[in-house]
């Protein structure tokens, strides 16, 4: 496995595949990597000839108050487990590689990326949109993968990828979770053990709603006001959303059907935490 930290190296490493006919997928992630990650890249193995694993924390995804440098960094860690899954290449640039002093050009999403993270992160999407793009442009890999746990974020790259024809497929993966259900997060390494223990309110919260919806409960209210109620009984945790949406539009739904997602963002202590279930026929 190669670690590349250029555009130049990776375009020249990638050409060299393509001559030989090979297939490309790409996991897109920001490192400090976890088994979340890891079902992604094993997905990708699977699909293709050879696989790029980028591990870029990226700037302008984060506002200005955000947790851009507390974000946790583990390269060696990372190399080792992309490694031992079976990635070919992972792409590591420093920010300046990949944005020019001058960089001024943003992909942006109208409608979806205005609910949910959307409300509380106003550049976020922006960023993410920009940055995949620039991977997408770098690779230009045949499939890349990405997590339902950021299901938003999932909902938005298949949009841009159509609306903008990019010539890629976009793979979603299901969410992996610890052994007590909530989802693994890098983020998660912020918590302390009481908060680790209260951040379960999130997976429990969804995992009731999934009950109160395969019992027949169609009404986004009722479920809504149940999840808030379980929530807010745990004191470290602050509600930041308890959403219902359509699963491709992103807007908010009264009645709940197939493919409703039930989302939630929750502050634990100082870490805002999200989980989401989709709803199946
Ligand atoms: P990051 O948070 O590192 O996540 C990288 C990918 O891993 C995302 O597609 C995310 O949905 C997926 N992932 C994370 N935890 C998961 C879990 N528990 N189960 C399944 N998949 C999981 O998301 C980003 O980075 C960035 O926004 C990025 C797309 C890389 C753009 O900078």
């Amino acid at each position: 496995m190669k670690i590349a930290s250029t555009v130049k190296e990776v375009r020249e490493i990638v050409k060299a595949w393509r001559a030989q006919g090979l297939s490309v997928g790409l996991v897109p992630t920001m490192g400090f990597l976890h088994e979340g990650h890891g079902s992604l890249i094993s997905r990708a193995v699977q699909d293709n000839d050879r696989v790029v694993v980028s591990v870029f924390v990226n700037p302008t995804q984060f506002g200005p108050n955000e947790d851009l440098e507390a974000y946790p960094r583990d390269m060696n860690h990372d190399s080792a487990f992309c490694e031992k899954l079976g990635a070919d290449l992972i792409f590591h640039p420093e920010p300046s590689e990949m944005y020019d002093p001058d960089f001024t050009t943003y992909v942006n999403m109208e409608e979806l990326s205005k609910t949910l993270c959307g409300k509380s992160r106003p550049i976020h999407f922006r960023g993410v949109c920009t940055v995949c793009t620039k991977l997408f442009n770098i690779v230009k890999p045949d499939r890349a993968y990405f997590g339902q746990k950021d299901a938003q974020q999932l909902a938005i790259i298949r949009r841009m990828v159509r609306d903008l024809n990019m010539d890629l497929e976009i793979v979603g993966c299901p969410i992996v979770r610890e052994e007590d259900g909530l989802a693994k997060s890098s983020r998660n390494t912020y918590l302390s053990e009481k908060e680790r223990e209260a951040a379960l309110v999130l997976s429990r919260s969804i995992f009731l709603a999934e009950k109160m919806i395969e019992e027949g409960e169609t009404s986004a209210a009722n479920v809504k006001s149940a999840m808030t109620e379980l929530i807010e009984k745990e004191p470290l945790a602050q509600i930041d959303y308890v959403e219902a949406v359509d699963g491709v539009s992103m807007q908010p739904v009264d009645q709940i059907k197939a493919p409703t997602l039930i989302a939630i963002a929750v502050k634990i202590g100082k870490t805002r935490l999200i989980d989401n279930t989709i709803v199946e026929e």
